[in-house]
C-alpha cells in the first residue's frame, strides 16, 4: 500500500516528465483551453497565435487567408474563429504541437483534410456539419456523394480568400475534375451556358444532396427546368405527354451535337415514339405508298415544319400541335 505521501512523490515526478517532454508552447495552450472554460475571444487569438508560429504564408500552401474569410469573424458568434479558431476544425491537437527530434515531422493533426489523411471522411465532415447541417445540407446523408466518401473538403477550400466552388465562373471547374464526362458535353455545339457562368451545375443540382433524382436541386426534372423556362410549363390547352412528362425524353441537359440540346435530329427525335399510322413518319425512300390521306411532299420533312408547338399549344384547334 502506497501512503498518501508516496502518492504524492509519484504524482510529481509524472508531472515534471511530462513538462519535460511537452514543449512549453502546447503546455500554455493547454492551460488556456481548459474545457470548463467557456470559449472567449481571447482562446481563439491564443490558439490562432500557437499555430501560427510555425503556420504562415512563407509555406508552400499559405493559410492565413483564412482570415478574411466569413469562418474568421469573431463578431459572428456562429464562427470557428468565435469558438476555437484553428482548433476548432484541426481539434487540439497536442502531439502535434509537441517539437518532434531533429529531421522528423511532428505527428499529425487531430483532423486533418487532405485527401490521404489517415481519418475518414465521415469524420471529416462531422467537423463541418456540426455547424451546417441545416439548409441545403438537409440531405447530405444518404446522398451519391456522402455514399462515395467525398468529404465537404473534395468542394470547399476555406483556406482561400474566396472559394471557386462558390464563384459561377469558376465552380464547373471543381465538378469537371471528377465529371469528365459532363466536362465533354459542355464543349458541345449545342450547350447550356455552363462554360461561362451563365447556368451552373448548382442551378439545376444540389451536390449535398436532394430528394429528387440524380441530385436534382427539385423534386423531377421538369420543376428543374421550369425554373428557368417557365413558360413550358403551361398548362396547355393542348399537351404533348413526353414534355409534360419528361424533358429528358428530348433534351440533353448538359450539351449535344443536335441543335436545340436535342436528343436526335428532325424525324428520328420523333420515331422513337411515333410510328407511320396515320401519315408516314419515315423518311421518303420512294418505295413505300403513302396511306390515303397523307400528302407526298410531307413525307421526309422534319416533322416541326408542321407540329411546331411540341411543348404543347393553346390554340384552339392546335389538337395535333400544329399551332
Ligand atoms: C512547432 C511548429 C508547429 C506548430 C506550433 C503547429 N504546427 Fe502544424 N505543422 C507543422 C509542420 C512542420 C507540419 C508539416 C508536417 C508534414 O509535412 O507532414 C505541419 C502540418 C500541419 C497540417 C497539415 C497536415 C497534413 O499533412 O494534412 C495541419 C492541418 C496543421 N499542421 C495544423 C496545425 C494547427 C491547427 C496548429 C495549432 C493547433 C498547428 N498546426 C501548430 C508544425 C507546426
Ligand atoms: C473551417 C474549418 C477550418 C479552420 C477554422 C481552419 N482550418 Fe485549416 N484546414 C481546413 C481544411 C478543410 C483544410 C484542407 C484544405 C482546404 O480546404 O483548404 C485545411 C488545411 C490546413 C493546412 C494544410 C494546408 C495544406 O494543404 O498543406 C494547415 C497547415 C492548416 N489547415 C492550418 C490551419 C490553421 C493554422 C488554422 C487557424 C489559423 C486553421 N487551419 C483553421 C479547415 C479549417
Ligand atoms: C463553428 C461553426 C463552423 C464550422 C465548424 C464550419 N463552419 Fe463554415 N461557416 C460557418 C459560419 C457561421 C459561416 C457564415 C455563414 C453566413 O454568413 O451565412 C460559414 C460559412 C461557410 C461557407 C460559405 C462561405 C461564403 O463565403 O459564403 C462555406 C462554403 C463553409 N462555411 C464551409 C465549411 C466547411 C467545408 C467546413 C469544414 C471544413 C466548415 N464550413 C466548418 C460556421 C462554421
Ligand atoms: C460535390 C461538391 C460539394 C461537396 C462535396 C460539398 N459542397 Fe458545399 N457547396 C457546393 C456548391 C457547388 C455550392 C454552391 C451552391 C449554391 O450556390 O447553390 C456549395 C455551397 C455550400 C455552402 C454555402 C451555401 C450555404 O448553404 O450557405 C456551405 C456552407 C457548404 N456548401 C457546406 C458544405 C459542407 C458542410 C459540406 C460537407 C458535408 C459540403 N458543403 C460538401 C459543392 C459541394
Ligand atoms: C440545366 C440543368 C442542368 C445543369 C446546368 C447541369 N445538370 Fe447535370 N443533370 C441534369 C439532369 C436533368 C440530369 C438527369 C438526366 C440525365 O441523366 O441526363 C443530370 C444528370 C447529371 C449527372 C448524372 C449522369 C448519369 O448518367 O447518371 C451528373 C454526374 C451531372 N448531371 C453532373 C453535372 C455537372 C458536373 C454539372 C455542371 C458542369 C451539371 N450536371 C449541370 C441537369 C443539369
Ligand atoms: C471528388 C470527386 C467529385 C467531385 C469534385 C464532384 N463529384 Fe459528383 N459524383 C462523384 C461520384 C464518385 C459520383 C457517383 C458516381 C457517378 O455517378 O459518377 C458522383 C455523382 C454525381 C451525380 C449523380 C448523382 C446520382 O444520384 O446519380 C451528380 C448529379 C453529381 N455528381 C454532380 C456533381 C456536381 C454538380 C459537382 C460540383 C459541384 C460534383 N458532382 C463534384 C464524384 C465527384
Ligand atoms: C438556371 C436557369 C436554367 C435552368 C434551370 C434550365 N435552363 Fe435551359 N437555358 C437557360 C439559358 C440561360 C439558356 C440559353 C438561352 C440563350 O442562349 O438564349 C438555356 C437554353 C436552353 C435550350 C436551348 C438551347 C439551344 O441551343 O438553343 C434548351 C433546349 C434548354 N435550355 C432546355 C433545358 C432543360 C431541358 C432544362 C432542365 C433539365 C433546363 N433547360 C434548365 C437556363 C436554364
Ligand atoms: C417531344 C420532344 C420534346 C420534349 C419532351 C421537350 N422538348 Fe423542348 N424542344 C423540342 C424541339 C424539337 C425543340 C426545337 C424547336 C425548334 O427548333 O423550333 C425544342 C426546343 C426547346 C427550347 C428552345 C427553344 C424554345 O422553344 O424556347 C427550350 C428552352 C426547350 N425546348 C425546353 C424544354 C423543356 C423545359 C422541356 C420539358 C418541359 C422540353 N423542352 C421538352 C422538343 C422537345
Ligand atoms: C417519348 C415519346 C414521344 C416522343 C419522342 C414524341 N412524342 Fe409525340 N406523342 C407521344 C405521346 C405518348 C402522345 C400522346 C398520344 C395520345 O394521346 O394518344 C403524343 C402525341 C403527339 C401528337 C398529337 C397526336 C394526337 O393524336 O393528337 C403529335 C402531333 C405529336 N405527338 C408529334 C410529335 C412530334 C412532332 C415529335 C418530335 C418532335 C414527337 N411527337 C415526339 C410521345 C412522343
Ligand atoms: C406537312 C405537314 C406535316 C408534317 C411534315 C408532319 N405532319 Fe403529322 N400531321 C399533320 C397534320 C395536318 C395532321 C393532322 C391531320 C388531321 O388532323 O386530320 C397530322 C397528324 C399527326 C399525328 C396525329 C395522328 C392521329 O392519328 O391523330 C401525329 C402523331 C403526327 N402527325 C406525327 C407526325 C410525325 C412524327 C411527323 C414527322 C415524322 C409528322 N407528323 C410530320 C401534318 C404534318
Amino acid at each position: 500500500m502506497l501512503s498518501a505521501s508516496d502518492t504524492m512523490a509519484v504524482f510529481l515526478r509524472l508531472l515534471a516528465l511530462l513538462m519535460a517532454v511537452v514543449l512549453p508552447v502546447s503546455f500554455a495552450w493547454a492551460a488556456q483551453h481548459d474545457p470548463v472554460k467557456p470559449a472567449s475571444t481571447e482562446t481563439a487569438k491564443e490558439a490562432v497565435r500557437v499555430c501560427t508560429k510555425c503556420h504562415d504564408e512563407s509555406e508552400e500552401k499559405p493559410i492565413l487567408a483564412i482570415l478574411k474569410t466569413k469562418h474568421a469573424m469573431m463578431a459572428d458568434k456562429r464562427t470557428p474563429f468565435a469558438d476555437e479558431a484553428c482548433i476548432t476544425c484541426h481539434g487540439p491537437s497536442e502531439e502535434h504541437l509537441v517539437k518532434p527530434p531533429e529531421g522528423e515531422k511532428p505527428a499529425l493533426p487531430d483532423i486533418t483534410f487532405k485527401e490521404e489523411a489517415p481519418i475518414s471522411s465521415t469524420k471529416k465532415n462531422e467537423v463541418c456539419l456540426s455547424c451546417h447541417e441545416s439548409g441545403l445540407r438537409l440531405h447530405w446523408k444518404g446522398s451519391q456523394h456522402e455514399f462515395r466518401g467525398l468529404a465537404c473538403s473534395s468542394c470547399h477550400n476555406v483556406h482561400v480568400d474566396q472559394d471557386p466552388t462558390l464563384v459561377r465562373l469558376t465552380q464547373p471547374e471543381t465538378c469537371f475534375n471528377c465529371h469528365k464526362e459532363q466536362r465533354a458535353q459542355a464543349y458541345r455545339p449545342s450547350r447550356h451556358p455552363i462554360r461561362e457562368g451563365k447556368v451552373v451545375c448548382s442551378d439545376c443540382h444540389n451536390p449535398h444532396g436532394s430528394t429528387g433524382p440524380k441530385q436534382l436541386a427539385k423534386n423531377s426534372v421538369n420543376e428543374t427546368c421550369y425554373a428557368c423556362h417557365y413558360e413550358k410549363r403551361g398548362p396547355f390547352l393542348w399537351e404533348h405527354a413526353p414534355a409534360r412528362d419528361d424533358c429528358t425524353n428530348c433534351h440533353k441537359p448538359h450539351g449535344s451535337i443536335h441543335p436545340a440540346l436535342l436528343k436526335n435530329r428532325g424525324p428520328w427525335l420523333c420515331q422513337q415514339c411515333h410510328l407511320a399510322q396515320f401519315h408516314p413518319s419515315t423518311a421518303y425512300s420512294g418505295t413505300g405508298i403513302p396511306p390515303r390521306g397523307a400528302a407526298q411532299q410531307l413525307l421526309g420533312k422534319n416533322c416541326l415544319n408542321c407540329h411546331s408547338q411540341v411543348h404543347g399549344s393553346n390554340h384552339p384547334s392546335g389538337i395535333r400541335l400544329t399551332r
